[in-house]
């Protein structure tokens, strides 16, 4: 891969470890990171075997299609402000894939990237050590034509949408340049106060009513994003706080602060 003579340009990155194949990248990332890695070590792999997503979901990997990759981070920061990092992720791919001629993202919030309707990128961020480093992982649908059955109606790809193959180095180099900024901002506020407005602009449920829904309720057997919203009244979607809580209004007007960790969000007419 090229990237290697590209990607050093960006200051957040100060390592990287390529594989043809691996099973997941975030698992990777967790032994290098126990071994004592860089801060800044970068794992990218061409496919994953077990691919992970939130929730003991998986993450379809399959080969020269998509981009599988995570960050060890070793932040300076109290352990409660981590969940930002996921925020400021999802900022940086909507940001780099915005540059795609006919890709709108949105983030879907805390950790999907969304396009004509279609997740097309996953974010998984863990830490480990007690918060003292952080696997920031990064799963986008690049060139793949289809997807497995059960997915085919929640997932898409970049190429579905514009019809054009593309070079996943360059996706790659875009992402971690606009991450690095956006971290160093971070670092230095100690809050995601610097980007509330432009988050909410790319948000795709802001203004919007939405069902807030707890983890454990009923996960569809066969397709797990699908999830059972009866008996979940509705509220508006306010956009976030400065430490990326989802800011919701009840029809009562009662506001409510959701915190990323404890629940899932689905627009009133789907997915998004
Ligand atoms: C989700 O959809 O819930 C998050 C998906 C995250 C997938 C990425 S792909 C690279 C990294 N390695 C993994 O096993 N998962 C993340």
């Amino acid at each position: 891969m090229k990237i290697k003579n590209t990607i050093f340009r960006i200051p957040v990155i100060n390592n990287v470890l390529l594989y043809e194949e691996t099973d997941s990248t975030n698992l990777r990332a967790r032994q290098y990171a126990g071994a004592g890695c860089v801060d800044g070590t970068l794992i990218i792999s061409d496919m994953q075997t077990s691919g992970k997503g939130r929730m003991g979901r998986s993450f379809s990997s399959p080969a020269e299609t998509g981009i599988y990759m995570s960050l060890v981070l070793r932040p300076d920061t109290d352990p409660s402000r981590i969940p930002g990092i996921t925020l400021i992720a999802a900022m940086a791919v909507s940001k780099a894939l915005s540059r795609i001629e006919n890709i709108q993202p949105q983030i879907k919030w805390p950790n999907d990237i969304v396009a004509a309707g279609k997740k097309i990128v996953g974010i998984l961020t863990e830490s480990g050590d007690n918060g003292r480093y952080v696997i920031l992982g990064i799963g986008i649908n690049v060139n793949n034509e289809s997807f497995p059955e059960g997915i085919s109606d929640t997932a898409g790809s970049l190429y579905q949408i514009c019809g054009k193959k593309l070079c996943r180095e360059d996706i790659i180099f875009h992402v971690w340049e606009h991450f690095s900024t956006y971290y160093a901002q971070f670092l230095d506020a100690g809050d995601l106060s610097f980007m509330i407005n432009d988050y909410n602009s790319l948000l795709a449920s802001y203004q919007k009513e939405i069902y807030i829904i707890p983890h454990d309720k009923t996960i569809h057997q066969i397709n797990p994003y699908k999830i059972d919203t009866a008996d979940i009244e509705p509220c508006l979607c306010m956009g976030i706080d400065p430490h990326g809580a989802l800011i919701c209004r009840h029809h009562d007007g009662r506001l409510e602060l959701v915190n990323a960790g404890e629940v899932s969000v689905r627009g009133l007419q789907g997915y998004c």
